[in-house]
Parts: structure tokens; sequence; C-alpha cells
């Protein structure tokens, strides 16, 4: 079955091109973010691991860890680095697993048949520090990922695990966010001290909390 939300992300041990990694192990207290790409040596996941690895940084600031999978072996993967680096203007600077047999593949469910028998799609998981799935996505083959969409999302489920808030539509880091419709405006007031606008009593807007 396909994991949900809230679900605990499967533990594994795989090799990497950062060497043989236990998965959780390797999570230790950051959040994760693993993303499968259907083959090495194409073209939309070559540009996709040169952009994810330019903005590595502000992964790390996140407390975040990158780590990408395909089905081809590790030695594929590090001559694929090669071209990565000399075409994207960026090295290959997160582990990339080595799923031959896949083994993660399949426990992630990333190989949907009636897309492809042989290629993953495009999966992105967000893993908490508590190893619980907080966010799924997925693309096909034939559609890159955005980097800043998943750098947003991660901004919100940090957020929103730290305060009772949540995100609106095209929220972005700095935007005001939207009071839990159970919190009572008498308690909303210490809570939130910038203070709120009530647009409806379910809906209720502040500066973000943390900021
Ligand atoms: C690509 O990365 O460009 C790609 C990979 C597999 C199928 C189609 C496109």
């Amino acid at each position: 079955m396909a994991l949900r939300l809230g679900d605990t992300a499967p533990d594994f041990t795989a090799q990497t091109t950062d060497g043989t990694i236990s998965f959780h192990e390797w999570i230790g207290d950051s959040w994760a973010i693993l993303f499968s790409h259907p083959k090495d040596f194409t073209p939309v996941c070559t540009t996709e691991l040169g952009a994810f690895s330019r903005r590595k940084a502000e992964f790390d600031k996140r407390n975040a860890k990158l780590i990408g999978l395909s089905v081809d072996p590790v030695d594929s993967h590090k001559e694929w680095a090669k071209d990565i680096e000399e075409t994207q203007g960026q090295a290959l600077n997160f582990p990339v697993i080595g799923d031959p047999d896949r083994k993660v593949a399949d426990l992630y469910d990333m190989i949907h048949p009636n897309a492809s028998d042989t290629l993953t799609v495009r999966s992105v998981f967000i893993i908490g520090p508590d190893k619980k799935v907080k966010l799924t996505l997925t693309y096909p083959a034939s559609t890159g990922r955005n980097v800043d969409e998943v750098i947003r999302v991660l901004d919100s489920l940090q957020l929103t695990a730290s305060y009772q808030v949540s995100t609106p539509v095209d929220w972005k880091d700095g935007d005001d966010v939207i009071i839990a419709p159970a919190i009572p405006d008498d308690e909303a007031k210490t809570k939130f001290p910038k203070g709120f606008r009530t647009l409806k009593p379910y809906l209720r807007l502040t500066p973000q909390p943390n900021k």
C-alpha cells in the first residue's frame, strides 16, 4: 500500500554515492528529503540534481538533508555525476542511492506500473526528525520538479510543527499565517502577541510568529 502522511518512513540500508547508509540513522535529528529519479543519464534528472545541489545551503539552513535515488547502481551514478557537474556547472553534493534491485523504490512505491514498469516516477518524500512522512509529491518522468516549491513546503511544515497555525494558498516564508480555528480569541491574543485580523471567525490572520 502507498505510504500516507503520518506513516513511519520505511527504514532501509542502501549503497549511495557517499557510502552505505542506514536511512533512519542517517536522518538523525534532521528533516530529510528523499526524491527519486527515473534513470541515470537522462536530461530532466540531470537538471534536477544540478539545481538541488546548487540550493543545498538553503536545505542545510533548515536542518534538512537531501538524498536522491535512481534504480541504477552507484557506479553508474558516479559516472553520471561527472556529466551533472559539466552541464549544470555544479557538482552533486548529496548522496544518491543506488537501487538496482528496486528494494527502496518498492518500499516507497516509487514505481507506478501504469506509467512505467521499470522506471520510478519523480517522488518526493519529506520526512521529519520523528521519521514520519510529512509530505508526498509525485510527478511524471516528463516534468521536472520545482526547488522553490520543495523549500516552500518545508518552511510550512517546519513552522506548523512548532506553532498552532496553518499556511494559506501560495504562502511563502514571511507571509501572514492562519490561526488554528480551534484556538479561542482570548487564547489567540496571548499566543499571537503581534495581533490578528478576523475576516471570519474561522479565518484569522496573524504575522508569522517566528519572524
Ligand atoms: C528525464 O530525466 O529526462 C527522463 C527520464 C526518464 C523518462 C523521461 C525523461
